[in-house]
């Protein structure tokens, strides 16, 4: 039998599997591994919203089969929310569709408007979804590198320029996954205005809208005129409120593409399941003190775990937005690359991160540091690595050993 399945050749097996191998052999043999490594929020969900879901979920009514595209009631919040914080006016009918998490809906819409020999522009290093929704697609992804020092826009010409065919669609994605990087709104205005002139879909994912922490809150590419003729922009309750669990998740915008999303919807789901959405809709209308709360602890986490490593000899430059630092592999250990890197944090350090070429080939100097740990093991982990950074050898012969046993 030929198992050579199309879509499954061109799914890479998972990059961070070989740390997260590593971490749990490591736990089994009873280590107590600081886990940096996966952005899963690790907080309980604001009690009024799991009050809400325990009330709807007593309604036989709301056991049916729910609505794929979300129940009326939450499209209407997430308009009401895109009203009160971006001052952008959505029709909840045509321009808002409720997914089973950000992620979902990527993938969904990169099935729904793509096909094999389709390109399509995507920052790298970046959420991984971002490319693989595509290349699941069977469409051809040409990355377009980003970063601090990097001019973003000449790199995306020169990629439009050697594409073909012509690129159908970008990616961007600000607070970024996994570089925090941000941008503000004269980014986007000339991103809508470059799309309009080339003819091409901006798919904005904006995950961390409300995860920001000195300066101005992220602004949405909807803010700009004109935008909604030719984006869309996939928002999440998963950091926002803790509810990573939860799957869900939206888009809002030009309503070709919600369109398009809620037809392949209509084909694959029934939507999530209705006490979720009524208890999802309680978030986005309810007190907001609990976002601020959240904030604050990554705030404060990001402080710890950021400063404690600058004081340590870690040059790691300070977010100001997202759940992520984005650490340079510091000198010293450059030549490893950044799978090598990460087993020695693992080895020598008890402390897990998430390899940058996880996010694409241009992430490989880096590890990313993801703010799930409380403060005190964020304190231990800042002691550890110091103790590593400090260490005479270039790499401690115990690791060299190990290395050469991986
Ligand atoms: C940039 C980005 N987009 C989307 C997601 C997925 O979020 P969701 O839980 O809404 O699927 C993540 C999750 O880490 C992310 O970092």
């Amino acid at each position: 039998m030929d198992t050579e399945f199309y879509r499954i050749k061109r799914l890479p097996p998972y990059v961070f599997e070989e740390v997260n191998r590593m971490k749990a052999a490591a736990r089994a043999r009873g280590e107590d591994i600081i886990d940096f490594g996966m952005g899963n929020p690790d907080n309980a969900t604001p009690p009024h919203i799991v009050a809400k879901l325990v009330e709807a979920a007593t309604n036989p009514k709301a056991h049916r089969y729910s609505s794929s595209r979300g129940v009326p009631g939450l499209r209407k919040a997430l308009s009401n929310y895109y009203g009160r914080r971006f001052g952008v006016e959505l029709d909840p009918e045509k321009e808002a569709i409720v997914t089973l998490g950000s992620k979902e809906g990527l993938a969904n819409l990169a099935m729904a408007i793509s096909a094999p020999g389709d390109t399509v522009l995507v920052p790298n290093p970046s959420y991984p979804m971002h490319a693989f929704g595509f290349v699941i697609a069977g469409a051809n992804v040409r990355s377009v590198q980003i970063g601090p020092g990097i001019d973003f826009f000449a790199g995306l010409e020169r990629a439009y320029q050697h594409s073909v065919p012509k690129p159908i669609a970008l990616i961007v994605s600000f607070p970024a996954n996994p570089t925090a990087m941000t941008v503000d709104l004269s980014f986007y205005e000339a991103m809508v205005d470059y799309a309009k002139k080339r003819n091409m879909w901006i798919i904005s994912d904006l995950a961390y809208s409300e995860i920001y922490f000195d300066g101005n809150p992220p602004p949405s590419i909807l803010q700009v005129k004109g935008a909604k003729d030719v984006a869309i922009e996939f928002t999440s309750l998963s950091k926002t409120y803790n509810m990573p669990g939860w799957r869900i998740g939206f888009g809002a915008g030009n309503p070709a593409l919600i369109g398009a999303l809620a037809r392949m919807k209509s084909y694959l789901d029934y939507g999530a399941f209705t006490p979720i959405q009524v208890a999802a809709t309680a978030a986005l209308n309810g007190p907001q003190d609990c976002v601020e709360e959240i904030r604050q602890t990554y705030k404060s986490r990001r402080d710890v775990l950021v400063k404690g490593l600058q004081a340590a000899g870690w040059n790691i430059p300070m977010p100001n937005a997202s759940m992520f630092c984005w650490a340079p592999i510091p000198e010293r250990y450059a030549h490893l690359g950044s799978v090598e890197f990460s087993k020695l944090l693992l080895r020598e350090a008890e402390v897990a991160v998430a390899p940058g070429i996880g996010f694409g080939e241009h992430g490989d100097n880096f590890v990313r540091l993801a703010f799930v740990e409380n403060e005190h093991r964020t304190r231990q982990a800042v002691k550890n690595i110091k103790k590593l950074l400090a260490s005479p050898s270039n790499m401690p012969e115990s690791s060299a050993k190990a290395a050469a046993n991986d």
